[in-house]
Order: structure tokens, then sequence, then C-alpha cells
């Protein structure tokens, strides 16, 4: 029997492709939206556009829709604004939302899957692994630990990610270096924010393999290497034939951003290659696999503002 999944956010980055390789295996794909507009090419799943924060709209897209799962990509993701103008809304989408929707769906024996994020930790002592000691650094980080606290009390599966990257005009980072190189402009890149980055696609697909685990688990779904944005944007000039020398070191500390960042945020992923057999490629595989995609949603005059 066809599975019947339901994807909150399947408008945004990561979203989209959840509703793509669902749509790819045959399931039965039910997915909200709220502005940005679903793609065309996505239209075989069944949208809807809602605000899917409150608890009536999740009930009653739990009561009408009855889904045997629940990927949930939607989130606050303007972590200066959560600072102070988006407060509110971050606390209500981060922390309070993934709770809920745990709640509601463990009721129902529905499986929920929810993505938090590296930031959890302050970056100081890496490598993390899933139980080690969070200490946030910024209201959004704070907002995203309570959110995997309440989701985890409720029995989900909590995957923790780090700077999501897709051929997707959202992708600012990626789509400023490439567009940078592609101009032989410099592309001055911070030396003193270590991640791992991790391919929106690969995201999408482990979230769905989670789906095969009993919650409540956390695991950290995030690319296998941790590297700084300068050794980042080197291995894109490097994987789509662009003059490396044109990438120069810089430090964080040289502009102001309103929310504090961790340093070095690497994480371990053995967790997730022991449970679900499975390892998120490093972008030095990824990005000259999909080279061509990225130049077409860069460096054509297609791109969203
Ligand atoms: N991107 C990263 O580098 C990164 C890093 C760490 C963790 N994560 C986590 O990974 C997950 C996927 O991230 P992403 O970058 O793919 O997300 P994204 O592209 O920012 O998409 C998020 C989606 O959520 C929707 N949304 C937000 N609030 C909503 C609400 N109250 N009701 C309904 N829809 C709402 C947005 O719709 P509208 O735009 O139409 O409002 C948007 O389409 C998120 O949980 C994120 O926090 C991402």
């Amino acid at each position: 029997m066809k599975m019947k999944l339901l994807v909150l956010g399947g408008a945004g980055v990561t979203g989209k492709r959840v509703v793509e390789i669902a749509l790819n295996k045959g399931m039965e794909v039910y997915a909200t939206y709220r502005h940005t507009p679903p793609p065309k090419s996505l239209r075989d799943a069944n949208w809807l556009k809602a605000d899917v924060d409150e608890i009536d709209t999740i009930r009653k897209l739990l009561n009408e829709l009855k889904p045997e799962a629940v990927i949930d990509m939607h989130a606050y993701n303007k972590v200066d604004d959560c600072e102070d103008v988006g407060r509110e809304d971050c606390w209500r989408t981060n922390a309070m939302s993934p709770g809920l929707w745990a709640r509601e769906c463990s009721k129902k024996g529905i499986k929920y899957v929810w993505v938090s994020t590296d930031f959890v930790f302050d970056g100081e002592n890496p490598p993390y692994a899933e139980g080690d000691v969070p200490r946030p650094l910024s209201q959004y980080a704070v907002s995203k630990l309570v959110g995997e606290q309440r989701a985890l009390l409720e029995g989900a599966i909590v995957l923790r990610t780090a700077v999501v990257y897709d051929s997707d005009p959202r992708s600012k980072f990626l789509g400023w270096v490439i567009r940078r190189l592609a101009e032989g402009k410099e592309v001055p890149a911070f030396v003193d924010q270590w991640n791992n980055p991790t391919w929106a696609k690969a995201l999408a697909q482990v979230s769905i393999e989670a789906l095969r685990l009993e919650g409540p688990k956390l695991l950290h779904a995030v690319g296998k290497e941790c590297m700084s944005r300068y050794e980042f944007a080197k291995a894109v000039a490097r994987a789509m034939g662009y003059s490396e020398n044109l990438v120069k070191p810089s430090c964080s500390c040289e502009i102001k951003q309103k929310a504090r960042r961790p340093k070095r945020n690497c994480l371990l992923t053995e967790k997730l290659k022991e449970k679900l057999g499975v390892e998120i490629p490093s972008p030095r595989e990824v990005i000259k696999e999909i080279s061509k995609e990225l130049k077409e949603t860069y460096l054509s005059s297609n791109e969203l503002s």
C-alpha cells in the first residue's frame, strides 16, 4: 500500500526535496506551503496553504488527511531576527510548534520527523555527539533546542542539521560564491566558522529513511565533512572549474551579526550510519555532481531576488 505522507514546509528548500523524493517513491503526498507557492514541477502532490503552528490547524490537518507519517521542514530560519523583531514568531514556530505536532501525532500513532540545528552547541568543544550537552548562543538556537526537547518528549524523531545547500536560489551563500567566482571576483570567506555543510537532497532522503525508526530518537543528519566557509568556497571553486585563488580568508569578526554564531560546530555522524546505514556526502563530492544545475540556477537571469 502507498504510504500517505504529510510534508510541512513543502515549498521550502528541503521540503521541496522531500516532496520530490516521496513522489518518486510512489507515496501519496500532501504538502503545506504558506507564502512561497509550490513549484509547478511538484504538482502531483496535494498542496494545502496553511499556517501550521496553531493547535486547531494541526488537529484539522491530521483528522482530515489521516497521514501515516509527517515530515516537518517548516521553521523560522531568520537567525538574526530571532534576537528582536522576529522573536515571537521564532518562538512560536521553532520552540512550540514541534511539541504540539509531536503530541498530536503520537496520540494517533503517526510517525513525526522534525529538524533541529547544530547551533544548539556553542562550538567551543567539538566534535559533538548527539548526547553532548548543548549550549545555545542565540535566541534562534534556544528556540530550536526547546523545540527538540519538547518534540523528543512526545516521541518524535529529531534530525539536527547544518548549513543546508541546494541548487535552489534561496541557498544564498552558495549562490553568492558561484556568482562572484563566475565574474572573476574575489570571494572573502570566513576561516573561523566551521560546520558540516549538508546537501538538501540528502537531508530530505534521510528524513524519509528516518520514518523506519521508532521514536524518540535524536540523530545528527549533516554532511560527513566539517569545514570552514573558506574551505567550502574553495571546494566549490575546485568542483566547478573556477580559480581557487579567488577565495580569500576572512574573519567573521569583520562583520557585525546580531546573533552570535558558534565558531567550530563539527558534528559526529556515526549514529546516523549506525541507525540508518547512510552517510551524507561532503560538498567536495556533491558540488561536482550538481555543477550544471548550480550554473543554471545562479548564472541565469531567472533567479529569484
Ligand atoms: N537552512 C539551513 O542552513 C539550516 C541549518 C540548520 C537547520 N535547518 C533546519 O532544517 C529545516 C529545513 O530548513 P530549510 O532551510 O529547508 O527551510 P526553508 O527553506 O527556510 O523553508 C521553511 C519553510 O517553512 C515555511 N514556514 C515557516 N513558518 C511557517 C508556518 N508558521 N506555517 C507554515 N509554513 C511555515 C516557510 O514558508 P514561507 O516561506 O512561505 O513563509 C518555508 O517554505 C528547518 O527545520 C531548519 O530550521 C536549516
